[in-house]
């Protein structure tokens, strides 16, 4: 077995706790989001250097729309920011940006800084790093079913063709394997309509931490809490055993 084995090749996160972090120190929910960025940049670091293949992050959901609009306009600019900051250094590190969700909802400024970011880092593929925003899991498997229609119109005629490979190639992530290792900062216990067709099969690790405060040490943790689990996919840990 190989050092890395334990290793998962897909960690998807929600990276929630930011307002309470900014809260319990008298500051403006914002804050805690701009310190959120910090941590982005020390996750994305660590996961690369421990051989993490795909990283995807939930930075902002379809429901997260529902917030107050100043909220929402502070998370635009930051995020605006942050790609114009940040997408060099991404670039020479060898990891490659994508930004999924439903793009059309935000400003023609954001999604041409969007275009223009991936454009620049898609000849890496050290780490592949997708930052979900304006992202729902139901809202992907709906665009899905758009898009299969859209692709091949012969499928409606047809409906009994569709299995799960052919729907999964219209999903957001098709470049990307299932998600291995979710982890939830925050406290919270829920997906919060994050990946749910991806994650089907991932292993849950929530920690109380929020955001601001997860680091390199707080990701080996929930490394280290994967490497003791035992993937079944359905069947018997002696059928594991056998052949894992
Ligand atoms: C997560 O932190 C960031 C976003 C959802 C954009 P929150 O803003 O949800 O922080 P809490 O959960 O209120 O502490
Ligand atoms: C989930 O956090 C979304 C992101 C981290 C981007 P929320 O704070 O929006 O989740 P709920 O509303 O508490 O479930
Ligand atoms: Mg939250």
């Amino acid at each position: 077995m190989s050092k890395h084995a334990k290793i998962p090749r897909h960690v998807a996160v929600i990276m929630d706790g930011n307002g309470r972090w900014a809260t319990r120190r008298h500051l403006p929910r914002v804050a805690g989001h701009s310190r959120g960025v910090d941590a982005v940049r020390a996750v994305i670091e660590s996961a690369g250097r421990r051989g993490i293949e795909f990283l995807t992050l939930f930075a902002f959901s379809s429901e997260n729309w529902r917030r107050p609009a100043d909220e929402v306009s502070v998370l635009m600019r930051l995020f605006l920011s942050a790609l114009q900051k940040e997408v060099g250094k991404l670039r020479d590190n060898g990891v490659r940006l994508r930004i999924v969700g439903d793009l059309s909802a935000f400003a023609p400024e954001l999604r041409q800084h969007i275009a223009e970011a991936e454009a620049q880092t898609a000849g890496n593929d050290r780490l592949k790093l997708t930052v979900c925003a304006s992202y729902g899991g139901r809202w992907d498997i709906v665009q899905a079913v758009r898009a299969l229609l859209a692709a091949d119109p012969s499928v409606a005629a047809h409906p009994e063709v569709i299995d799960e490979a052919l729907l999964a190639r219209h999903l957001a992530l098709a470049f990307a394997p299932d998600v291995d290792l979710l982890i939830r900062t925050g406290g919270e216990q829920r997906i919060s309509n994050f990946l749910l067709w991806q994650s089907a099969y991932a292993e849950l690790y929530f920690t109380d931490l929020l955001w601001p405060d997860f680091d390199a040490g707080a990701l080996d943790a929930a490394l280290a809490w994967y490497a003791t689990r035992e993937r079944r996919f359905g069947r018997t840990s002696a059928q594991i055993a056998v052949s894992p």
